[in-house]
């Protein structure tokens, strides 16, 4: 499929639209003895009228409307990127979020005037437990790296009570970014475990790390399973061990939660403390920088140091507690992102059980289809089947045809489809990274790999056109280290 070309509009700024003295508005003559900007703030006034555009209101809103469209977002089309798990969000959860006893509710009314939304808090940190096999869970982080930056706060914390203060946190080299930077930020060291050759951390690697430390040195491993290359970590038990028996807790980045749920559960595994991203398992709305919600689930030893306020049962009834000495204190104003988590309850209470165990069953089976439609067009990272995302890698079609992972990024742009995540993980030479999730149908499916494999195909027979796209796009191939480095975030006239 080429991407739709319908008429497409080019957008100036607003200030660039409009004229002089036109207006959007039409109100009643001023009936009331007018007032100088001067008069009326004296010093704070103004010393020339604000540059403001003066549109009338068709142009205002055709310029928004257009803004809209530039978008490409999930309610559009498929939105592949690996890692992020870019999967539909339900307009339900927008019903139930949008109610206004919810979203007009003051986030320092008293808990006695606010049970019901204190009650909504307590059952989806009870429903988050449940699926993760642990016994607690703070909801107050507002990303998944902030979920983690938490936890690995909470280890600290829990370690210093006794006494200890290790230093050493274990990191496989497939882990995502946000581990090892947590980790520094914590002010605590990064140790990394080697990728082994079948893309697993294996007990004899995590062995030899704790051997190579000074005794008593180990604060924590930080894991992420399903891992970063999609496959599931099937030595954990084993490596949980190992972690305990040397005095240190394991930390589960459970960013990838989608892949699992309902099958199996990291506390049973061994793990200590998880945080999940509401905004990605969860299908609360993400990207572009919009609040997330990294809520972290906890074994019972560390809940003296979890972060304050802490919601509490008491019978009936629900409150914040704040008086926990031994608390890392706040991560969060208030009580965290609130829309967040009734989307995410919303979510869950629609899907049951027995619906969230089958969506993580149609992930993993979306991405193996579309794994066994790539695998003899591209490089696939892993010969083992993989979770809920495809790693693949542009070795052979690099050397081949001299096209690299990034311009096949941007050749999908020209068939309508948003490019997945690409050299991520960093263990895999020019790794592009498709997580499908379960919400395409086999149709979307069909029509990604039909544009993947014609681009496979092109590349072959006419590799500059792969090169320099995209070629339908309303821009061409930006100079995005610019776009990052020197953006123009403000108009200026005569620009
Ligand atoms: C495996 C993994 N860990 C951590 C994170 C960080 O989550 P966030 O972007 O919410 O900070 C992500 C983000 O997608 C992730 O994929």
């Amino acid at each position: 499929m080429i991407a739709d070309r319908g008429i497409q509009h080019d957008e100036p700024p607003i200030f660039e639209r409009g004229a002089p003295g036109r207006s959007g508005a039409s109100l009643p003559a001023c009936d009331v003895p007018r007032v100088s900007a001067a008069e009326l703030f004296g010093p704070l006034a103004r010393k020339s009228a604000a540059a403001l555009p003066e549109v009338s209101e068709p142009e205002a809103f055709r310029h928004f409307v257009r803004l809209s469209q530039l978008n490409y977002c999930i309610d559009t089309q498929m939105y592949p990127l690996g890692s992020c798990t870019m999967k539909y969000n339900p307009k339900i959860n927008e019903w139930a979020a949008r109610q206004p006893e919810l979203a007009g509710l003051h986030p320092l009314t008293p808990d006695a005037l606010a049970q019901g939304s204190l009650e909504v808090m307590w059952r989806l940190m009870r429903m988050l437990c449940e699926i993760t096999g642990l016994d607690e869970c703070a909801l107050s982080p507002a990303a998944g790296a902030q979920g983690e930056l938490t936890g690995l706060m909470v280890i600290r914390a829990y370690h210093r009570a006794q006494g200890r203060s290790p230093r050493k946190v274990l990191i496989p080299e497939s882990a995502h970014g946000t581990n090892p930077a947590t980790c520094t930020l914590c002010g605590l060291e990064a140790v990394k475990i080697p990728k082994s050759d079948d893309g697993l951390v294996h007990p004899d690697e995590v062995r030899r790390a704790i051997e190579r430390e000074q005794p008593g040195d180990i604060c924590a491993l930080m894991i992420t399973n399903p891992n970063t290359l999609g496959l599931f970590e099937t030595h954990l038990p084993e490596i949980c061990k190992l972690v305990h028996d040397a005095g240190g807790l394991v930390y589960g980045d459970g960013a990838n939660t989608n892949a699992i749920m309902g099958k199996v559960r990291p506390g049973d595994l061994g793990m200590d403390v998880v945080h999940i991203n509401l905004h990605k398992t969860f299908t609360t709305p993400h990207g572009g920088g919009g609040p997330g919600a990294g809520p972290i689930c906890f074994v019972k030893k560390l809940a003296p140091f979890q972060p304050v306020p802490v919601l509490v049962r008491e019978g009936e009834s629900f409150r914040f507690d704040y008086e926990r000495p031994q608390s890392l204190g706040r991560v969060r104003a208030f009580q965290g992102n609130f829309g967040m988590f009734i989307r995410a309850y919303t979510y869950i209470r629609e899907m049951g059980g027995e619906g969230l165990s089958r969506a993580s069953s149609l992930a993993v089976l979306n991405a193996r289809y579309l794994w066994s439609q790539l695998k003899d067009s591209f490089d696939v990272a892993s010969d083992r089947p993989c979770m809920h995302e495809v790693v693949l890698s542009d070795e052979t079609l690099e050397k081949t045809t001299g096209v690299k992972t990034l311009d096949v990024a941007k050749r999908l742009l020209d068939h309508g489809f948003h490019a997945p995540t690409v050299y991520f993980p960093l263990v895999v030479k020019g790794a592009l990274m498709i997580e499908p999730t379960e919400t395409e149908t086999r149709q979307t499916l069909d029509e990604f790999a039909a544009a993947m494999k014609s681009i496979a195909a092109e590349a072959k027979t006419d590799p500059e056109r792969v090169k320099t796209a995209p070629h339908l796009t309303r821009v061409g191939r930006l100079d995005e280290a610019r776009a990052a480095r020197k953006p123009r975030l403000r108009w200026t006239s005569g620009q």
